[in-house]
């Protein structure tokens, strides 16, 4: 098995619905001159669709990447109010959540719309980044695995993995986020391994380079210890990614736990 930290971590801020476009160019602005070299990490910041255009040229050559939050599976058509996987990939979206747990929960989303979004972006050379998580009942309820496998393999049914790189997997346990409430590193890793091993089953040897992120209450305080782990290989932070210092810590936190001896 190649050495895990070969993973180049990536950090993704999820501002969900926060900040006006102004207010991520003033971010921009405020965040670039605290990053310097970027190598040995990823990062990205997905803004609200309306601040992608702003951002994406406020970012421009920085090496941060941009990420839409969500995107519609269909192509094109009458669908009011929706953003397709062309429009984004015209504004410079290398990535794009799918399967938020917050559109699982609030708007209906299902896996299986899920692995059609995540198969139109590969589709168009943007990367999705395929959230999955357990409730706290179901977590309660010891369905933790199952609930998470089924998610993951429905909502990675129709995507092609190649070396790795093609998807990323966001493990966001729901009860976890916006709650300052931190799955512990054991928790965290116990549910990555996992995953890992229901990506072998479903793509084999390839699993071991797909990169698989924590999300839930991640913090300049709490990232190194969960990337310590050994099948933790980033975070999609939502809080703590609105304030520039606190994602430049974050960044620079997740590019000292990729270096060689850190774990
Ligand atoms: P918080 O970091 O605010 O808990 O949000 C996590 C999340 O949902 C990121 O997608």
């Amino acid at each position: 098995m190649p050495d895990e930290k070969t993973r180049i971590p990536i950090v993704a801020g999820n501002w969900k619905m926060f900040k006006t476009a102004g207010e991520a160019q003033a971010f921009a602005e405020k965040l670039l001159p605290q990053l310097g070299d970027l190598s040995g990490v990823e990062a990205v910041i997905a803004p609200p669709f309306t601040a992608l255009d702003r951002l994406g040229r406020a970012l421009g050559g920085s090496g941060v990447a941009l990420a839409a939050q969500n995107v519609n599976a269909e192509a094109g058509g009458a669908h009011t109010g929706e953003i397709s996987v062309e429009m984004l990939g015209e504004l410079g979206c290398q990535y794009a959540i799918v399967g938020h747990s917050e559109r699982r929960v609030m708007y209906g989303e299902r896996s299986d719309g899920v692995a059609i979004k995540a198969r139109q972006l590969q589709n168009a050379g943007i990367c999705p980044i395929v959230c999955v998580g357990e409730t706290l009942e179901e977590r309660e309820a010891e369905r933790t695995l199952e609930v998470v496998q089924s998610a993951l393999t429905a909502s990675l049914a129709e995507v092609k993995a190649g070396d790795g790189t093609e998807f990323v997997v966001a493990y966001e346990p729901v009860w976890a986020i916006g709650t300052g409430r931190t799955a512990t590193p054991e928790i965290a890793q116990e549910v990555h391994a996992f995953i890992r091993a229901t990506l072998r089953a479903q793509f084999g040897a390839v699993a071991e380079s797909v990169r698989i992120q924590y999300g839930g209450s991640v913090k300049p305080d709490n990232i190194a210890t969960l990337m310590a782990q050994p099948d933790i290989d980033g975070a999609l932070v939502g809080g703590a990614s609105l304030d520039p210092d606190s994602l430049a810590k974050l960044i620079h936190l997740a590019a000292e736990a990729s270096k060689p001896g850190a774990s």
